[in-house]
């Protein structure tokens, strides 16, 4: 795979395992779910690595001191319904004053395009920045899209965050918004014939919301 400037691709050992145990086939729902929420924690954690900070001053129990609290434009999270909302409370619980936008988009089974059947995002959303959350990046399609949806309406600082991605979705994604920053926990083998990434984990709306 080639090296995209605006690609992160996660090393840390607690998203690697957490990763491995979501893969297998016997992990429940609930479990899933779990452990979707707790990647996306640690993967936005990362993403989050160059807010800007501003000085402010605190009074500790001791004495008046300067301190840096987070400074510039808010943050949106948008994800990819359905399985994007797994991962907003991860983020959240990280940026708990974040507001939330909804995309909704769904592979169409036998062309494998995206169609996109709701966007509700916050009215102010061009001033802020915006986290796409989506579990699976395959052929790429479903990120492109959201992300073109978004800047069509002037966002303009935008990063993806995702759990796994094929090969062949990146390529997409970093050439489709190469200023979009985009972080993945694992980066897997390819696509089978279907479009599901391989190895992968399945699909994962089905997986965490019951429907299969
Ligand atoms: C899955 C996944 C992504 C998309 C990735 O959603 O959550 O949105 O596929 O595939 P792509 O990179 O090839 O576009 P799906 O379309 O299955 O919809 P769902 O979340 O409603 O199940
Ligand atoms: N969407 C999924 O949920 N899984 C895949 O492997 C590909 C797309």
């Amino acid at each position: 795979m080639e090296n995209y400037s605006n690609l992160t691709v996660m090393t840390h050992p607690l998203i690697q395992h957490k990763i491995s145990i979501l893969r297998n086939k016997t992990t429940g729902c609930k479990q899933f779910r779990e452990l979707v929420e707790e990647i996306a924690i640690l993967i936005a954690f990362e993403a989050t690595r160059d807010l800007p900070l501003t000085d402010t001053e605190v009074e500790t129990p001791i004495c008046k001191t300067k301190a840096k609290i987070i400074g510039g434009k808010k943050l949106t999270v948008v994800p990819i319904l359905r399985a994007g909302l797994g991962m907003v409370d991860g983020v959240l619980s990280l940026v708990p004053s974040a507001k939330v936008g909804h995309i909704g988009l769904y592979r169409d089974h036998e062309t494998l395009k995206p169609v996109e059947y709701y966007f509700k995002v916050p009215p102010e959303i061009v001033n802020r920045q915006v986290i796409v959350v989506d579990p699976m990046l395959a052929t790429g399609g479903s990120a492109v899209d959201a992300i073109d949806s978004l800047k069509q309406r002037g966002v303009t600082d935008i990063k993806f965050m995702c759990i796994i991605a094929a090969p062949e979705g990146i390529k997409a994604l970093c050439e489709a918004h190469p200023d979009v920053k985009v972080y993945v926990g694992t980066v897997d083998e390819k696509l089978n014939e279907n479009g599901y990434i391989v190895p992968g984990l399945g699909d994962a709306g089905d997986r965490i919301f019951g429907t299969k």
